[in-house]
């Protein structure tokens, strides 16, 4: 008899959960890796899809994920052979970690931050409560704090331009420096203050958000280490085996995209008797399941706003 999947969402709400199992799973003794494990509620779901001989590798950069998984999952991780492993590292570790001759059935990244991340009153995270600017998955690296007081003008202007896509970006750049020449800037309200005095009133939260993910997307160094991982898994994919990923904004969902399309087996080049010929050597190939990317429905959407902004796109490897 299935388990029913336990409803301890206070973490974070899986986002198209039924979906994203449905286009992973598609051979139940595989070895799948969940990337981005967070509050476990795609894991959970994986391992109740799971039979004799399939496995989750799974991966976070923050320990307090890593934390409340090992405690909700104590009972699977306790088992002789236990079905699932969880390493406190970032999800690029997943080429490592599984041996060389392993064949994953499937990676799942569901990317950016967890419900906690932004709920939380410490982590630097979100705009809404004053704490320190850290803003790291992992215990690690540079702050967003060292970021906001050691990086050139210049820098910031890229920073908040690139990975915020921020019209105001020169702005805010030239209003952080003037600031720090009197003090160090330290906390998400101050920096919140800064956006605020430079950008028109008329819609201040969209300006604040992107400040903050630009921010957050340079400490983490997402981008390079989602760019990192899709190349580096490829070839551990097994034929058949899938790529699932969920992405919460443009800047990664075109790094996906392009990833994918980059690697469809598509490309013809016309020889010197001017046929048509197929390109075909041996790098892994990819087919692209979602023809155009999957949205949550309306319910979900409602029942969890946080899904909104979410796009999920499949492919599979098949040569
Ligand atoms: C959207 S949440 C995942 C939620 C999860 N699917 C669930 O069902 O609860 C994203 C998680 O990925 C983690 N994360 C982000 N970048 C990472 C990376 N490069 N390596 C490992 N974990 C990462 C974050 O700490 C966060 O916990």
């Amino acid at each position: 008899m299935k388990k029913e999947v336990k409803a301890d969402y206070n973490y974070h709400l899986p986002v198209m959960l039924k979906e994203t199992i449905s286009y992973l799973i598609k051979d139940p003794r595989g070895i799948y890796v969940d990337g981005t494990l967070g509050g476990g509620g795609h894991t959970e779901a994986i391992l109740q899809k799971l039979v004799s001989g399939g496995k989750i590798i799974a991966f976070d950069k923050d320990i307090d994920a890593v934390r409340h998984c090992r405690q909700k999952f104590a009972k699977e991780l306790a088992e002789i052979e236990p079905k699932l492993t969880i390493y406190n590292e970032s999800y690029m570790q997943a080429c490592s970690k599984a041996e060389t001759s392993t064949q994953i059935s499937g990676l799942l990244l569901d990317l950016g931050v967890s419900s906690k991340h932004f709920d939380s009153q410490s982590g630097g995270f979100s705009y809404r409560s004053d704490s320190q600017l850290n803003m790291r998955f992992y215990s690690e690296g540079k702050t967003a704090e060292d970021i906001l007081n050691s990086a050139s003008e210049e820098e910031l202007e890229r920073i908040i331009r690139v990975y915020g896509e921020e019209k105001f970006s020169r702005k805010i750049a030239r209003r952080i420096v003037e600031f720090r020449r009197v003090k160090a800037l330290q906390t998400t309200f101050q920096l919140k203050e800064i956006i605020q005095s430079v950008i028109p009133s008329s819609n201040p939260k969209d300006s604040l958000s992107r400040v903050f993910q630009a921010f957050r997307i340079a400490v983490n160094n997402e981008l390079g280490e989602l760019e990192y991982a899709l190349n580096c898994i490829l070839p551990k994919l097994a034929i058949g085996g899938r790529i699932v990923v969920i992405s919460y904004h443009s800047l990664e969902d075109r790094i996906v995209k392009a990833f994918f399309k980059e690697h469809t087996f598509n490309k013809f080049h016309k020889n010197k008797f001017k046929d048509e010929q197929l390109i075909t050597n041996n790098v892994p190939t990819l087919k692209i399941i979602t023809k155009s990317p999957i949205f949550p429905d309306i319910a979900e959407q409602e029942f969890n706003p946080r899904s909104r902004s979410a796009k999920l796109r499949v492919a599979e490897r098949f040569s």
